[in-house]
């Protein structure tokens, strides 16, 4: 459609004011993003050359989300839809991306939420809050710290401290100032965080997880990206799982490695007895990721991390380079974050909260923070040398995989996704 000026477009359009709004003063990506526009200097920080254009389909996408649920959407063409480049006129712009916008709010109301019900939700212009049932909520580790160190040594370590992005050396000075060992509050922390995880975690299954909600689609997306990099099969090859848990996520994987190769870690010997249980073949060691403690330097195919390095008290640049050490030159790493809830409203049906919950044991979900963990890990996973950085962002999870350089020529291949930048935004 090339209508001749863009009044006559927006009278075609009819469009709200919120959408009007939105699109006259060139700045559709920031105020597309109910966020306050975090999520564009969030793309900006997944990969400076990062043009407008990724910009605005990121912002689309993540219009998309709001809308309908899903975690990410492809747009293409979005703000010159339709019209010639070389007519600068800024209505005439403006009123391209009005029609771009409009189309995809007819697009998403009459078509992706009526073929996906599931992901049919009020739309999210505020951060939600989990219901207080909700599994997430009622694990905080922050009342769990301070109601045992309480419990133990009568400390009163405020909730809003334990609530801060602390290590566990960080609160071993707290309590040393109050006037315990500093050796022993070390060591009471490290059983403490494994006694918080095991009440978290140890009964764990999917039924409590986004990941269920949607069958076995967290495991299409893990297949997805270990075929970007060529490692769709993984038999013969070493997996290391870093938090494993109770085994869970091996499950699934079997198709495609052998429990034999499966090295599994995680701070709890509880759950790693669990995990044997479940895939007796496999090996598991109990240690932190930061110390991978008994694994070779060089000796490990693919390393693979699921919603572990968000975890509290984790050490990710030590976890890093402990991953770095032990890959094998071309070896892969695949890190996942968590993109979302599953939280039951008021009449008890489940719906999916897209997000991670905010700092501080907060039970409001920010849609932004696994972009923001993620652009940290980002830099990190950069800075130690680590090539072919590549972001997935899906329905239950956003992926970071990278490989330790060394790998033969022969491995490498270009990248399938829409954007040769690295950075792939898909649904
Ligand atoms: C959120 S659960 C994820 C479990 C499983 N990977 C999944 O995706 O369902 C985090 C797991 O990581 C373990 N964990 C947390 N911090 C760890 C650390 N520093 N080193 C090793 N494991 C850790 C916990 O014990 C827990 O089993």
């Amino acid at each position: 459609m090339q209508p001749d000026n863009w009044e006559d477009l927006l009278r075609k359009i009819n469009p709200s004011p919120e959408m009007t709004h939105m699109v006259t003063d060139n700045t559709l990506v920031k105020d597309i993003d109910h966020d306050g526009g975090a999520s564009r200097a969030t793309l900006w920080q997944h990969e400076e050359r990062a043009s407008a254009y990724d910009m605005e389909c990121g912002g689309f996408g993540r219009e998309m989300q709001h809308e309908s649920g899903l975690a990410w959407a492809v747009v293409r063409s979005v703000s010159d839809f339709g019209f010639d480049k070389s007519n600068a006129e800024s209505g005439m712009r403006t009123a391209s991306a009005l029609l771009a916008a409009t189309f995809i709010r007819e697009f998403i109301a009459s078509g992706i939420s009526k073929s996906h019900p599931r992901a049919l939700r009020p739309a999210q212009t505020t951060s939600p809050k989990l219901s207080p049932q909700q599994h997430y909520s009622q694990h905080s580790a922050s009342d769990y710290f301070a109601n045992r160190l309480s419990d133990e040594f009568g400390f009163s370590l405020p909730v809003s401290l334990l609530s801060r992005e602390l290590s566990l050396g960080d609160v071993a000075i707290h309590l040393s100032a109050q006037g315990l060992d500093r050796d022993e509050a070390n060591r009471f922390l490290e059983v403490l965080r494994v006694e918080y995880f095991e009440s978290k975690y140890l009964e764990y299954d999917y039924s409590l997880d986004i990941r269920g909600y949607f069958g076995d689609y967290w495991y299409q997306e893990i297949r997805e990206m270990l075929a970007w990099y060529g490692y769709e099969n993984l038999v013969g090859r070493s997996l290391l799982d870093v938090g494993c848990g109770n085994g869970l996520e091996i499950g699934p994987l079997v198709e495609v490695c052998s429990p034999s190769d499966v090295t599994g870690v995680d701070l709890s010997r509880q759950m790693l007895a669990r995990a044997r249980e479940r895939h007796p073949e496999m090996t598991t060691i109990a240690c932190s990721a930061d110390a991978l403690n008994g694994i070779e330097s060089d000796s490990v195919d693919a390393y693979m991390s699921l919603r572990t390095y968000m975890s509290r008290f984790f050490d990710v640049p030590a976890a890093l380079r402990e991953a770095y050490r032990v890959l094998k030159p071309g070896g892969l790493l695949l890190i996942s974050i968590a993109n979302g809830y599953l939280d039951y409203s008021a009449d008890g049906a489940p719906h999916v909260v897209t997000g991670l919950k905010e700092v501080g044991g907060s039970s409001f979900v920010s849609a932004d923070r696994p972009f923001e963990l993620l652009t940290r890990y980002h830099r990190q996973i950069r800075s130690l040398g680590f090539e072919r950085l590549h972001v997935l962002s899906k329905l239950t999870d956003v992926y970071i995989g990278a490989l330790k350089p060394g790998a033969s020529d022969a491995r490498r291949t270009d990248s399938p996704g829409w954007s040769n930048n690295g950075l792939s935004v898909e649904h």
